[in-house]
Order: C-alpha cells, then structure tokens, then sequence
C-alpha cells in the first residue's frame, strides 16, 4: 500500500497549500523561492521566507489525515508513505517508511557542495547573516527546488515501491508536479487500484479507480473505521 501525499494532507492542519486559491503560489513567485537563481539573486528573501514557514509548521499539529496513515499502517505492514511535502508532518503524526521526495524544511545544506548542515530550526538572519558551510559555501533550506533533481535513491525505491503497490491513495495533490506526479500512473499502469482523495478534480481523476472529492482529515479516519468494521 502507498500514500501518495501532497499539501492538501496538511491544509487542515492550517498549512497553505500552493496552487489553491489562498496557496503560495497565488501570492509568491516560485521562481524567486523556489529556485537556485532565485537563492543566488536575493538568499535573504528566500530565507526569510523558510524561516517564516518552518515557524509556522512548528506550531501546527499533523491532522486526522496523517493520524489516519498511522492507523492504516498499524494493521498493514508493508504500507508506505511517499510525500511531496517537507513539512515533517507524516514523521510527527508517527507515519513510518515515510519517503520525502522533495525534502524537508528542517534541514539545511550547502549552496555548493551539497553537504547537509547541522543547523537549529532558526537563526537570527538579521544579526547573523546567512552561515556558511566549512567550504565557504552559503547554506540554504534542504528542500528540492524547481529545476533541481529528486534524490535519486528516494525516487527510484518509491517508484519500484509503487510498481509493486496493490493500493495506491493518491492524497491532497494536485498532481501537476513531475516526476512525483507520475506515481499514480505508475501505479495504475502497474496493475494498483488507486484511490484519489480530494476535494477538486485533479488530472489524475479520470484514471482512478475511485475518487473521493472529501477532505483528507475526514474521509481517512472514516476509511479506516469502515475497514476495521469489514476486518470484524
Ligand atoms: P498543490 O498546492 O499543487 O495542490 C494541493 C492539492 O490539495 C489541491 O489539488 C487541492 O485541491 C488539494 N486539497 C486542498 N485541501 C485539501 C484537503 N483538506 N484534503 C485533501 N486535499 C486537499 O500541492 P502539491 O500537489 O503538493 O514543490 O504540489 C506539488 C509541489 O508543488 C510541492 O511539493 C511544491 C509545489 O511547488 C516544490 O516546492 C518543489
């Protein structure tokens, strides 16, 4: 089993998502935070906005939804977790096998080599400045940015993963992102019954098996109810 997770997941939990109508995106332009020339002509701006947003999900809570995988994950075994989200929201609600396809906020790496730096959650960017690597690179979020590559071990064992899948839910995304977005045709192509949750129709909808137009937090847990009632 595989769940397929995008920001829709975390919207209950008060985390904006990107392409909605309120989403980042409708107020922010991607190419300038999220994107390496965009760090290379303004890094304060970027960072900034990362230390904005990893505050904000610190004091939020993971919701229903992800409380629900937990659930799901706790009768069956080989249940996985591939998100687009780098909100560490799956690993807090206790989600296990949870493989982050574009990172995670909390993290911190080198502008240059790439090597991950042990940072706290926050720095005063106004006193401090950005730190900088041993290698005199700046460090920046260690999350993937548009034109940059997945992480090439993650991708290639959640695909493998999802070819294999006999379930695959594709959750609160809006499948527009590539490569993760081909992961619900992967799993379909591969013989899954995959199952979409969300509230809109996405381009994914006409190929799945069932979608369910309902919000995350509370078509899960209702989910899982209904399957431990047919286990009884
Ligand atoms: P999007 O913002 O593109 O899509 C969010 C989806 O969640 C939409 O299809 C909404 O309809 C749906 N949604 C909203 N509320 C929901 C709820 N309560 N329950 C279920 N679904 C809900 O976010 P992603 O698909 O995650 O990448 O975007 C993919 C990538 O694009 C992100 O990882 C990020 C972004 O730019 C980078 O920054 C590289």
């Amino acid at each position: 089993m595989v769940f397929f997770t995008g920001a829709g997941i975390s919207a209950e939990s008060g985390v904006p998502t990107f392409r909605d109508k309120d989403g980042y995106w409708s107020k922010y332009d991607p190419m300038i935070l999220a994107s390496v020339d965009g760090f290379r002509q303004d890094p304060e701006l970027v960072w900034e906005w990362y230390l904005y947003r990893r505050e904000k999900i610190i004091s939020v809570e993971p919701n229903p939804a992800h409380f629900g995988i937990t659930r799901f994950q706790s009768i069956f075994n080989e249940a996985i977790v591939a998100t687009q989200n780098v909100d560490d929201l799956h690993n807090r609600a206790g989600n296990r096998e949870v493989y982050e396809l574009h990172g995670n906020i909390f993290a911190t790496k080198c502008l240059e080599c790439g090597m991950a730096l042990d940072m706290p959650p926050n720095f005063d960017l106004k006193t401090h400045g950005i730190p900088q690597c041993e290698c005199g690179g700046m460090a920046r979020p260690g999350v993937v940015w548009f034109g940059e590559s997945l992480p090439r071990e993650t991708l290639t064992r959640v695909f493998e993963l999802t070819r294999r899948a006999d379930v695959f839910f594709s959750i609160g995304t809006s499948t527009e992102v590539y490569p993760a977005a081909q992961l619900p045709f992967e799993a379909k192509n591969h013989g899954a019954v995959v199952i979409e949750i969300n509230p809109n129709r996405t381009p994914f909808s006409v190929h799945a098996d069932l979608v369910l137009q309902q919000p995350s937090g509370e078509i899960l847990p209702q989910l899982f109810e209904e399957l431990q009632f047919a286990l009884a």
